[in-house]
């Protein structure tokens, strides 16, 4: 039912998530730290979990990725990112991602830019298990999230990004879906979800899937050079925890 939701949602905004530079708050607060963490991805195969409309394969593609394989539920933004990115290098299709369609040790990275938001933590695990299935002994695995503290610490409905918890709390709130907006420095909203999980939840479900190795953690925010280029834009988020990234080895 949930994957219901989700893909209904997608389906209707796909047009407003399409974008040629960064739009929206995490396409500046977010993404770039994450494609800094990748590091050199020349010659990587590499698949998008939850690709949406293919803005991340993009710059992976030109950063010099060998190969991309994006994945997403919803059919219209797939049908997005194949009109996005025509390239041979890549290949779009709708799936599920608790259920992969790749041969096991395929790809040399594996990325999931805020899609594990959309998943309890059941479909999480199973999902982590499909990622270390189809990575590469060594291949890495890196997703980004809300940060968990988030919504409790900004629990105004205000821009640029916030989440609606009806004054749930940190614990209770544990697994539950909630809605919210972000918004984009070109004046539009975009509807979006928090599935909230703690920390603990995503190493368990890490370990549940066979990842051993020490993750390395990032919490990121707006930064100095946010704030100077978009003042009004990022100040209500100032020094705020709004994104959680974790990058770990098969
Ligand atoms: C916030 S968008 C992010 C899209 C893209 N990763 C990006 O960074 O621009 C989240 C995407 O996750 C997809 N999604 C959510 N649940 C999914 C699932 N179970 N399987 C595949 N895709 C899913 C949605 O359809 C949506 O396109």
């Amino acid at each position: 039912m949930s994957k219901e939701i989700t893909k209904n949602i997608y389906d209707k905004h796909a047009q407003s998530w399409v974008r040629e530079k960064p739009n929206s708050m995490s396409d500046f607060t977010g993404r770039p730290p994450v494609f800094e963490l990748c590091g050199d991805v020349t010659g990587k195969e590499i698949v998008d979990i939850g690709c949406g409309e293919g803005y991340c394969s993009r710059v992976l593609e030109k950063k010099g990725a060998k190969s991309l394989e994006g994945i997403d539920i919803s059919p219209e933004m797939i049908k997005m990112a194949k009109n996005q990115n025509r390239s041979e290098l890549s290949n779009f299709q709708v799936g599920d991602i608790t259920q992969m369609p790749y041969e096991n040790s395929s790809f040399d990275l594996a990325l999931g830019m805020f899609v594990y938001n959309y998943l309890d933590i059941g479909q999480m695990t199973q999902s982590f298990k499909e990622v270390y299935r189809i990575l590469k002994p060594e291949g890495s695995f890196i997703f980004a999230v809300p940060h968990p503290a988030f919504p409790f610490i900004k629990n105004n409905l205000a821009p640029p990004f916030f989440f609606e918890f009806n004054n749930k709390g940190y614990f209770s709130a544990r697994d539950s879906r909630n809605f919210g907006k972000i918004s984009c420095i070109d004046k539009q909203t975009l509807p979006v979800q928090m599935v909230h999980k703690l920390f603990e939840d995503y190493i368990s479900s890490l370990k549940e899937s066979g990842f051993v190795k020490i993750p390395i953690i990032k919490e990121l925010g707006v930064t100095k050079k946010h704030l100077s280029a978009h003042p009004e834009f990022f100040k209500p988020v100032k020094d705020l925890p709004l994104h959680l990234v974790i990058n770990i080895t098969k």
